[in-house]
């Protein structure tokens, strides 16, 4: 079932994420942004890799996602999507490249297909973003949305803080929901949104929810990659740690470090002898 009759892997399609839902099987999604950490995030089972906007804090020490480029999404996005055998991969359109509407959404999406081949893009927002919705599921693109908490937005929102709070603001999330599936897209990301409210938005709308900071009852769950695996000093109080791996990169590299400077390596091993 997992295998093709090769013994590849078998690819992760959107029709496999309705069906997930369908059947009540969670759907695993991480964060990458190059090509080695894909093949290993992709190798663990991870269902989709998402490469997330939040490459401009994680890779590229920005504050905010803000000042990433579609440029820097390409490269990104290829990187990953050549380290990829079985995830959907899914690439954020960035902020500035779709807000105009569907024309300039489409652009910018056909980019991340093209020359990166990725198999989704996500975009932030909810009934705004409806007609790009609309135009790129018509142009045969599958979109993922993303509610809640929207980094895109952080200004307005008055940074991280969680959305949906209080009787409107959760109705006004299930509202922007319901519009995001009925044109169409094949997942919704919910960020940092009370659990309860999460809980109820899966429960009404027929696409799986992924959630992040979002309580466990959505359909998947997503996290930054560098949270997950505790890669930081800090990291959000949603994002569990599954590992040190921070820890152990800075533990190789001092043992690499001590070697060199104390001439054992490199020894014969890894010498040619000519
Ligand atoms: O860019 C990103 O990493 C994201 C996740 C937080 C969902 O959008």
């Amino acid at each position: 079932m997992d295998q093709t009759a090769a013994g590849r892997p078998r690819k992760v399609r959107v029709h496999h994420l309705a069906q997930a839902k369908a059947d009540g099987t969670k759907l695993t999604m991480l964060t990458a942004y190059d090509a080695v950490t894909a093949r290993i995030l992709d190798a663990a089972g991870t269902d989709m890799l998402l490469v997330g906007d939040s490459v401009g804090n994680t890779m590229h020490g920005r504050t905010t996602t803000l000042p990433v480029t579609l440029d820097e999404m390409v490269v990104a996005a290829r990187a990953v999507v050549r380290g990829t055998q079985r995830a959907l991969v899914v690439a954020d359109l960035p902020f500035g490249t779709y807000e105009a509407g569907p024309t300039q959404a489409l652009a910018s999406a056909v980019r991340l297909m093209k020359e990166a081949q990725v198999e989704a893009v996500k975009l932030e927002g909810g009934q705004r973003v409806v007609p790009q919705v609309r135009a790129l599921t018509d142009a045969g693109i599958p979109v993922v949305g993303h509610l809640g908490y929207t980094p895109q937005s952080e200004h307005l929102l008055g940074g991280p803080r969680v959305q949906g709070r209080g009787e409107s603001s959760a109705e006004r999330l299930l509202v922007d929901a319901q519009a995001l599936a009925d044109a169409g897209v094949v997942a919704i990301v919910l960020e940092m949104v009370p659990a309860p409210v999460a809980a109820m938005v899966t429960w009404r709308v027929n696409v799986p929810t992924i959630g992040i900071g979002a309580g466990p009852d959505c359909d998947g769950q997503v996290l930054v990659w560098v949270d997950m695996a505790g890669m930081t000093d800090w990291s959000p109080r949603f994002a569990r740690r599954f590992g040190e791996v921070g820890q152990a990169l800075g533990e190789a590299a001092r043992a690499y470090v001590a070697e060199v400077r104390g001439g054992t390596f490199p020894d014969d091993a890894h010498s040619f002898a000519q």
